[in-house]
């Protein structure tokens, strides 16, 4: 069973279009989940939300996604510098104007946590746990160089058993680790990497009765387009940069 997870989409349509034309030309992919983040940072909110309910792609609700369908008074991203901070909160108030009653409904309604089950609920197989963040909060950075203690840590907040698999994104930053038997997913970002590389990213997992495999993907996109849709919005262009250099450039959040 072959599943792809995509996440921190950031309506960067261009990027979601490249990443879907990628698992459509993979004929071996049973599903695609998403694991929140869905808009915020590029121009493209509703027609992103569209796309991903017109695919009938399931997920779950990224910090993005919560702040902005409860209109809350931030996105609850963490800020390294005060102009981060006002360029963070110019994307907020942005996407709060933009995102029509339908997209912000949606998003209001997505799930904190999904529990999949790749073999079928019917067998003791492996859990799939799709969160956006951690278990426990969608705004908190579960980056690579957290302790083995942290991960296991999240593992009994989640309920998980050896052989399970915890996806997250949140962080922009991809990485796989299996410690005692659980294994942990961060799947990147498709629509705002921050690892220096500014292709798309997404997973693919494998899923069969000995193991799983975890592949970590990553698809060019017409990113042109997508750093000339920011600079003919109102949106500060600093985020059209910032996707040319994946991270690389100052301004961050998300
Ligand atoms: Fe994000």
């Amino acid at each position: 069973m072959k599943l792809a997870l995509i996440s921190d989409i950031h309506a960067n349509l261009p990027a979601l279009e490249a990443v879907l034309g990628a698992i459509d030309g993979d004929s071996a992919i049973a599903a695609t989940y998403h694991l929140g983040d869905l808009v915020g940072y590029a121009p493209w909110p509703n027609e992103t939300v569209a796309l991903i309910r017109s695919r009938g792609i399931a997920g779950v609700a990224g910090n993005y996604d919560s702040t902005v369908g409860s209109r809350y008074k931030h996105c609850g991203c963490r800020y390294e510098d005060p102009l981060q901070e006002q360029l963070s909160h110019l994307s907020f108030e942005w996407t709060l104007r933009h995102a029509s009653q339908s997209s912000a409904s949606y998003l209001a309604r997505l799930p904190f946590r999904m529990d999949v089950r790749p073999l079928g609920g019917h067998g003791p197989g492996p859990s799939l746990v799709l969160v956006h963040g951690t278990p426990t909060l969608n705004t908190v950075y579960w980056t690579e160089d957290r302790s083995d203690d942290f991960c296991l840590k999240m593992t009994t907040l989640a309920g998980m058993k050896r052989g399970d698999v915890i996806a997250f994104g949140h962080t922009h930053k991809p990485w796989y680790r299996e410690i005692d038997g659980f294994h942990f997913v961060n799947t990147g970002s498709v629509g705002r990497p921050k690892d220096g590389d500014w292709r798309a990213g997404f997973i693919l997992i494998d899923f069969d009765e000995e193991r799983v495999a975890v592949h970590h993907e990553r698809v060019e996109y017409d990113i042109a387009r997508a750093c000339d849709g920011i600079r003919k919005s109102d949106l500060p262009d600093d985020f059209a940069e910032y996707l040319r250099s994946a991270g690389r450039s100052m301004v961050s959040g998300g």
